[in-house]
């Protein structure tokens, strides 16, 4: 087990393409920490210069206190699992699995090669294959080979690299489940590179959100969706992803497409000497106003619904709106960062499957305003983003890690050897 930290990490390729940009970031012994950006932003390369697969251009990489920029992967004691796993066709499972144990050579006896691959082979469930060769697996069977060779090796952490991208949904979901309850048992820090918003907001005990190789937020997955730092990362958590709308700045007010929404002081001084901002709305904040009282200081607006969708469980309503000139061009450039298709002028709002809303219908809605986000249009920083409140999620998301560890530690004691 080991303690991962990066200090002010750059990586500049040879044609000069600086694809990380002083990446900074501690991982904690036994933490499952997630990178995720658009495609292109260095996640890969981030995890590579890790495992040593990649020359660190500057900075440094701690592994435990001790700096290994110039150490070799084979020195650095951690495994990793590529998106594109090859397994060796002519071997069984089992060998598959052995075989970094086969490469330490002499060292270790065919009695503990049997063990450890008998181990991992009862986590991943692959007993009842393991004299079978890969081509004769599903996709599934042979995902977990890989992570089998992977974990079979006292590695002192985990990297993963789009592991299930390869995967059908189906298969995904259960391998998400597979891979949190492995990392909990083992307790092995795992760094974990996904695109995946179920995986980043599912798997990881914090997640560390890049755009462009910059590191834009690193939190829980909580707090990146209560209190995000800016527009990329609201936008990008999410799903259906936050509404922006447009809204100008009255004497005492924020004027939005549907409705006008009061502000008081404290919030007056955050937007003194703008005309426009961009509010962030979470398609689940807005409510049905026939099927629901309005809680206190909700603000109510009435709009003409264009599609809506019942997916039986919950029924999402579309309602489109005109955008600011100004308002339109950030996010179109926002839009492009988080390579979105384009669709940003309607607002999507989630509601109870029972609501009667319909399409081509006008109907009322109100929403709790102390739930919206306020960004800036130039910068994009969250400007009604609670520090204290961020730091209360962070509190209580750390102790969850760390109750879960002790848990899974408690498990293996009991457990007969
Ligand atoms: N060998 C290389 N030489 C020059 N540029 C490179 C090299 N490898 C990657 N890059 C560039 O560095 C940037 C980051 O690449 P990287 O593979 O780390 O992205 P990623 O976040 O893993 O993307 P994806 O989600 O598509 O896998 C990209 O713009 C890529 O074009
Ligand atoms: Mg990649």
């Amino acid at each position: 087990m080991s303690q991962i930290q990066l200090k002010e990490i750059s990586k500049v390729y040879a044609d000069g393409y600086e694809a990380v940009k002083k990446v900074s970031m501690d991982i904690a012994d036994g933490e499952f920490m997630i990178l995720v950006g658009p495609s292109g932003c260095g996640k890969s390369t981030l995890l590579r210069m890790i495992v040593g697969l990649e020359d660190i251009t500057s900075g440094d990489l701690m592994i435990d206190g001790k700096r290994v920029n110039e150490l070799a992967p084979r020195e650095r004691n951690l495994s990793m699992v590529f998106q594109n796993y090859a397994l060796y066709p002519h071997l069984s499972v089992y060998e598959n699995i052995a075989f970094p144990l086969r490469l330490n050579k002499g060292g270790i006896s065919d009695e503990e090669v049997k063990k450890r691959v008998g181990d991992a082979a009862e986590m991943l469930e692959l007993n009842d294959h393991l004299e079978r060769k890969p081509a004769n697996l599903s996709g599934g069977q042979r995902q977990r080979v890989a992570m089998g060779r992977a974990i079979v090796r006292d590695a002192d952490a985990f990297l993963f690299d789009e592991p299930l991208s390869n995967l059908d949904a189906k298969l995904r979901g259960q391998m998400r489940t597979e891979i949190a309850r492995m990392q909990r048992r083992l307790g092995v820090t795992t760094v974990y590179v996904t695109h995946d918003q179920t995986e980043a907001m599912t798997l990881g005990d914090r997640v560390t959100v890049l755009k462009k190789g910059v590191v834009q937020q690193i939190a829980s997955p909580r707090e990146l969706y209560e209190q995000p730092v800016n527009l990329f990362v609201a936008g990008f958590i999410g799903s259906p992803p936050m509404n922006f709308l447009p809204a100008r700045v009255e004497d005492r007010s924020l004027r939005l497409p549907f409705c006008e929404v009061p502000f008081g002081e404290e919030f007056a001084d955050k937007v003194k000497g703008k005309d426009l901002v961009i509010v962030g709305l979470r398609p689940e904040f807005v409510k049905d106003a026939e099927i629901q009282d309005p809680v206190p200081g909700a603000v109510e607006f009435e709009a003409d619904v264009d599609v809506t969708e019942w997916l039986g469980n919950e029924l999402y309503a579309y309602i489109p709106f005109e955008s600011d000139e100004a308002v339109r061009a950030k996010l179109d450039e926002l839009d492009r960062d988080l390579d979105g298709e384009g669709m940003r002028t309607q607002m999507v709002v989630n509601l109870e499957a029972r609501s009667r809303v319909r399409e081509g219908e006008r109907a009322r809605f109100f929403f709790d305003p102390k739930l919206m986000h306020v960004f800036d249009p130039e910068n994009g920083d969250n400007l009604t983003r609670n520090e204290e409140e961020a730091k209360r999620i962070a509190a209580e998301s750390e102790e969850d890690r760390k109750r879960a560890l002790e848990r899974a530690k408690r498990k293996e004691a009991e457990a007969p050897a």
